[in-house]
């Protein structure tokens, strides 16, 4: 483990939000984790690829960065290969490693920033396809217990944008690895998500394979959501909110372009239309924002500070209670 003293965390959430560690610790072993929590308890803060977060203030105490690499085929046959892959390991990266090697799977879920750790925290998902679809299992370290866990498909409980880890286990383990099932063949493509279909066309490919599915949707995300490396962001700030089958007719009537789609329960309303029909698209406030392109992502164009963002969202979210009757809810963690 490396142990750095009063760090800044601003290189290492994609936010690009200048708050301090009281101590940084790098993990690079499930080995190392399992020893620090035996000893220390929880770690006031556990940091994968700092995609999802928003950090408010300085963090005092210690911020455990989960370091482990390794990518490794645990069972083969004719049609699929299943491969474990440390929590540390960038996603977009292995994203690609996969399809250079012709496995499909992942191509829909191509430039989601972040780690592979924290893809099944909140059930990664883009353009039809979701983690679970893929998920084999995790493993990681209960803090509580002090001891080694193994998680597979069903014992995760993934819903949308939800798994067990940001409900009964929250805050209670740290992911190590994760293992995901790849096909060699018979890929299964999925092109219902109108966009993927459109790009695919509009590049004259008539027969896809996975690696140009997501050589289709990195030029759709690219087109309407900001690089991290460029401008500050943690992708989607908000949840699509689910409301009842009443409501969102009711919605429908008076704005019939509103984008619904139905879920279990009622139905899922785009909170980037509501956002942008509340006139927020593209709002700059010193360095805070509203992306141009996409209303439900947020952006620190410089040295933002984590309130501030906070207090953008606060807005938004009165501002859409009040014309719509709808609560958006936060889909990053707030630190
Ligand atoms: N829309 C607007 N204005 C906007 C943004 C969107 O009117 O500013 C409308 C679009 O026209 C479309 C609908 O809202 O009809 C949905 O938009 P989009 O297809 O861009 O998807 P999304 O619901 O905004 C979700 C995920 C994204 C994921 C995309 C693609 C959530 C919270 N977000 O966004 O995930 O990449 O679908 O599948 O579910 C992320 O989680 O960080 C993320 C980027």
């Amino acid at each position: 483990m490396i142990v750095q003293i009063n760090k800044s965390l601003k290189k290492l959430n994609t936010f690009g939000i200048d708050q301090k560690a009281e101590r940084l610790i790098w993990a690079h072993s499930a080995e190392e984790i399992l020893n620090y929590v035996s000893h220390h308890g929880a770690p006031s803060l556990v940091l994968g690829g700092g995609s999802n977060m928003l950090l408010t203030q300085d963090i005092s105490g210690d911020v455990l960065k989960v370091d482990i690499h390794g990518r490794e085929v645990v069972f083969e046959d004719d049609d699929q290969v299943h491969i474990r892959f440390g929590a540390g390991e960038n996603w977009h990266e292995i994203v690609l490693w996969t399809l250079n090697q012709g496995l499909g799977g992942l191509e829909n879920l191509s430039l989601i920033p972040g780690n592979c750790g924290t893809a099944p925290v909140q059930n990664i998902g883009a353009y039809g396809v979701e983690l679970k679809d893929c998920f084999v299992s995790c493993e990681g370290v209960q803090i509580d217990e002090k001891r080694f866990f193994e998680l597979d498909l069903e014992g995760c409980e993934f819903g949308y944008r939800d798994s067990i880890f940001k409900n009964d286990w929250k805050g209670k383990a740290i992911i190590t690895r994760i293992t995901l099932r790849l096909t060699k063949r018979n890929h299964i493509l999925r092109l219902d998500y109108g966009a993927i279909k459109d790009e695919l066309a509009a590049k004259g490919v008539a027969e896809p394979t996975p690696k140009a599915i997501s050589d289709a949707v990195v030029a759709i995300r690219k087109q309407k959501l900001p690089d991290p490396a460029e401008i500050g962001n943690s992708g989607s700030f908000f949840k699509n909110p689910v409301v009842t089958e009443e409501l969102a007719h009711a919605l429908k009537e008076k704005h019939p372009d509103i984008p619904t789609y139905p879920v279990d329960g009622g139905s899922k309303i785009a909170a980037g239309w509501l956002i942008e029909k509340a006139g927020w698209k593209g709002f700059k406030d010193g360095d805070v924002g509203v992306h141009k392109n996409q209303a439900l992502v947020l952006v620190n164009y410089a040295d933002a500070t984590g309130a501030e963002v906070l207090a953008l969202a606060h807005s938004i979210i009165n501002s859409v209670q009040e014309k719509f009757g709808i609560q958006l809810q936060a889909e990053v963690n707030l630190i």
